[in-house]
């Protein structure tokens, strides 16, 4: 079969990887893709908003799947847009890709089917979040309701603060219309843990645990960025907090679309927070995290294909998940000055060294060739992947690796999986 993939990141180059593995796909294509995944998949310089393109291009190549990596296409419907040119598509269709695209909806949608998440309230009126805010505790946690790329969510330490983060959100309009309307929430502390499922509209299996590094900076400082690297599994994701977060969080969810017409079909990744009082949702999102999509693909021993086709057929029942009983360390390269302002186009040498080792992934992000040279093209550039046979292992390997490669202004956190010291 030949499967078309939607995206251009790590993400997408990882799902265009085990695509061309498995032994049902003959060809894959990507739109837009990137240099990297150029070396799987053919790549069309169609953008992942240009529906109509799309369309045809799938039409025109004969796809027999398409897989969508990112956000934006499946909150605008991209599922359901292929779905009416008759073809099959993975990926849930827009009434349900609501779950990430509106907070506001995922919080009401949390509180009416008591899935555990901090206390909140929705506003879409700044005066009245303000108002709210005169009265609130502090730290509190301001999010705009729509996509903005992982950074539209504010931490506020006092009221002075908030007031400027509800101006920033909604009336300057820092996230475009992702500020129309606004969650506030209680702010909470604990471990981080991601967890990615496949769901069919009934069943849900989940993945191997993961863990991201959203702050550009090493110890969490800095801004908010798409993530710096990731871990898998988590150590802190405990066989009981598992169980927990099956019977309390991860079916009630699917449940819960289903009961208000969403039926969900594609993958859920659920953002959690393990707390004092058990873990809570952070964020729901309708799709692979990247990068924890490099960490945890590389050890799923299932071809992802069929995995796939399960979920849209309502078959996921029949599948084993599998994962292997290793780790993987993901540590992304990105260009200093990354997330505000950073140079492109500049020469990349050294990927050539992952062909002579088994276990190493590099996965490109933000790349592109120029008459035959890969140069940086993005603010995250690379996700250097390495397994081992535990933690400890996968994290040196991985460290190892992001020296095999070279670009003048690379940089990267120092201290992605620190936490694997404290299990
Ligand atoms: P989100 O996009 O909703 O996952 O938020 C991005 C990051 O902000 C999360 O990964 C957390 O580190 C932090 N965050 C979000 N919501 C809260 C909260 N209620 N309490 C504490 N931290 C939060
Ligand atoms: N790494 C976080 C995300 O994909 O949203």
């Amino acid at each position: 079969m030949k499967v078309l993939v939607v995206g251009s990141g790590g993400r997408e180059h990882v799902i265009c990887s085990c695509a061309a593995k498995s032994e049902k796909v003959d060809k894959v294509y990507c739109a837009p893709g990137n240099a990297g995944i150029e070396q799987v998949a053919e790549c069309a310089p169609i953008g992942a908003m240009e529906f109509d393109k799309i369309v045809a291009f799938a039409k025109e190549k004969e796809i027999d799947l398409v897989i969508v990596g990112m956000d934006d296409p499946l909150v605008g419907g991209l599922v359901d847009e292929l779905e009416a040119a008759g073809i099959r598509a993975f990926g849930p269709r827009k009434n349900a890709a609501i779950l990430e695209g509106s907070k506001a909806f995922s919080k009401d949608l949390m509180k009416k089917y008591n899935i555990p998440t901090a206390a909140y309230e929705n506003f879409t009126d700044p005066d009245a979040a303000i108002k709210y805010l005169e009265t609130a505790k502090f730290p509190i946690v301001l999010k705009a309701d729509g996509l903005a790329l992982g950074k539209g969510v504010l931490i506020c330490e006092n009221f002075e603060e908030a007031k400027a983060g509800v101006k920033e959100i909604m009336l300057d309009k820092k996230f475009g219309s992702a500020g129309n309307e606004m969650v506030i929430e209680e702010f909470m502390t604990g471990r981080e843990v991601s967890v990615l499922t496949f769901v069919d509209g009934s069943t849900i299996k989940t993945m191997t645990s993961a863990q991201d590094h959203k702050r550009a900076g090493d110890g969490d400082t800095g801004l908010n960025t798409g993530g710096m690297g990731t871990f898998s599994p988590s150590p802190f994701y405990t066989p009981e907090i598992e169980k927990f977060c099956e019977e309390k969080i991860f079916q009630p969810t699917v449940d819960a679309m289903k009961a208000e017409g969403r039926e969900f079909k594609g993958i859920i990744f659920f953002g959690l927070m393990l707390t004092e009082d058990g873990p809570k949702v952070l964020e729901y999102n309708c799709r692979f995290g990247d990068p924890e999509a490099q960490v945890v693909l590389p050890r799923m021993k299932n071809d992802l294909i069929e995995v796939a086709e399960a979920c849209i057929d309502g078959r996921l029942d029949e599948i084993d998940l599998q994962f292997e009983n290793n780790a993987a360390v993901c540590v992304v390269l990105a260009s200093e000055g990354y997330p505000v302002s950073y140079e492109k186009g500049i020469p990349i040498s050294g990927l050539d060294e992952f062909e002579k080792h088994d276990g190493y992934y590099c996965f490109h992000a933000g790349t592109k060739l120029v008459d035959g040279q890969f140069v940086t093209n993005g603010g995250r550039v690379l996700g250097i992947t390495a397994k081992g046979s535990d933690l400890k292992e996968a994290r040196a390997n991985a460290y190892a690796a992001t020296e095999w490669v070279q670009f003048a202004n690379k940089y990267k956190r120092n201290d992605i999986g620190k936490a694997i010291d404290e299990a």
